[in-house]
């Protein structure tokens, strides 16, 4: 088990006369030897959210599809996931949030604010779960979001704008809400298969959406005032740094394709072997030459293979045709289509020692996204202000910011993950994180309320 860092800070909360001060203890631990806490007064004035109510409903939250392992299997439109929602939309209603459900599923909720003709700013992030992932990658954020909307509620705190928090659909399995909201959503995807064993088209439709409804869901740009998102980090910097706050200054882009490899299904007892078309055999050629490209350059791109069909499949039968995902993420769009290109041409050789044929099919994209320059340093200034360390940082997971960012100025929140672990039953964030997280996303909402920038 991983043992955490030997530092551990916790909030304790005084209201003295509806002012609230928080202090921040500092417990150094060196070994057994405890050094005796140091209070420091970190913000004056500033709301700060009900940490313990935010980690209830998170691990409330975590009641659905808890797997045997400990993780969490929520994928879109599985049973754990519509059962989340409604879990969700209770927890908005209480925290006097609106609740709408828009053609193509997402939830919203929403809270008036003093302008009627302001455009409203807007929280986001999903509850979706990947396949044997974890309760922390978008719960973390939407709990958040409704926790804010608590404190606004329990403050009696009128915003000018209009407060929106969005629980987007599917971002898992390719932000199917936040595209549909701006636009990048084609009829065409919503043919396309996903882990629950529904098309996306009939997926929406179980969630009591409208497949043939989408452009109701479209926003124009400068409709959303900005858009805020907390989520952990899913990779490791802030931890090694020892930093709570994670300022992301940009979300990679993603191209992913479907290659399909065709070589002969032959008996695998009788047929030598210089006489045989191995379509797996030259998948795994391909899985080297893409792992081999994307490290050959500078930079932090990725690629991977991360999905395998092997036809027929069988112990005695040499695979025939396999198809396989590829996918590669930079900040950079043309470098992405660039490593693309040189993974097709080497895979020819490949393909010619094995005799096999390659085809590929893009089939998902979505743009890398800058976060506005006056959010960031909004944010920064707030988690200063707020006694928490904060560092500028990329994102190389994909979220659902970087769909609205075509709408509106977004701006990215990061807490820490623990170990740096994310997509498996071991993600996990600490609750005190959690809270320096929602504290930050609180008062980075009145600050732009006041000054859009
Ligand atoms: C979403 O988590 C992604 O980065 O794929
Ligand atoms: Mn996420
Ligand atoms: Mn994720």
């Amino acid at each position: 088990m991983y043992p955490g860092p030997p530092i551990l800070h916790t909030l304790p909360y005084i209201d003295m006369n509806r002012r609230q001060f928080v202090y921040r203890s500092t417990l150094a631990a060196c070994g057994l030897n405890l050094r005796p806490p140091l209070f420091t007064l970190v913000a004056q004035g500033s709301p700060l959210v009900d940490g313990r109510r935010l980690n209830a409903n998170l691990e409330q939250m975590g009641g659905y599809g808890r797997t045997a392992m400990g993780g969490i299997e929520r994928i879109a439109f599985s049973p754990a996931n519509l059962e989340a929602r409604e879990f969700v939309k209770e927890l908005m209603r209480t925290a006097q949030l609106e609740v709408t459900v828009d053609a193509v599923g997402n939830i919203i909720g929403r809270r008036e604010g003093r302008d009627e003709d302001a455009p409203p700013l807007m929280l986001g992030s999903h509850i979706d779960s990947v396949p044997q992932g974890g309760n922390y990658d978008g719960p973390v954020g939407t709990m958040s979001a409704i926790e804010v909307a608590y404190t606004l509620a329990d403050g009696d705190i009128l915003l000018r704008h209009p407060l929106e928090v969005a629980v987007f659909i599917n971002e898992e399995g390719g932000k199917t809400g936040s595209r549909a909201m701006s636009g990048e959503l084609n009829p065409e995807d919503l043919d396309l298969p996903t882990r629950s064993g529904h098309t996306i088209g009939e997926g929406i439709a179980i969630l009591g959406g409208d497949p043939s409804a989408l452009n109701s869901v479209k926003r124009g740009p400068g409709s959303i005032a900005a858009y805020l998102e907390l989520h952990v980090e899913q990779g490791r910097a802030l931890e090694k740094e020892g930093v709570d706050i994670g300022v992301v200054e940009g979300i990679v882009g993603i191209k992913r394709w479907r290659v399909t490899i065709d070589g002969f299904a032959n008996h695998a007892g009788t047929t030598p072997m210089n006489d045989r078309r191995d379509a797996l055999l030259a998948a795994a050629g391909f899985i080297q030459i893409v792992n081999r490209t994307v490290s050959a350059v500078e930079g932090r791109q990725v690629g991977t293979v991360g999905q395998l069909e092997v036809s027929p499949g069988a112990p005695n039968v040499i695979p025939g045709q396999v198809t396989l995902s590829l996918e590669i993420r930079d900040l950079d769009m043309e470098k992405i289509d660039r490593l693309f290109q040189t993974i097709e041409v080497e895979s020819q050789e490949v393909a010619s020692a094995t005799r096999t044929t390659f085809r590929s099919e893009q089939f998902y994209v979505s743009h890398s996204a800058p976060t506005a320059e006056s959010i960031r340093q909004t944010i920064a200034e707030v988690a200063t202000d707020l006694g928490y360390s904060n560092l500028r940082m990329p994102s190389g997971a994909g979220h659902d910011a970087q769909s609205i960012a075509l709408l509106a100025p977004i701006g990215m929140i990061f807490i820490p993950s623990v170990g740096g672990i994310s997509h498996s039953p071991q993600e996990y964030s600490r609750p005190e994180d959690i809270v320096n997280g929602a504290n930050v996303l609180l008062n980075t909402l009145l600050a732009l309320d006041k000054n859009p920038r």
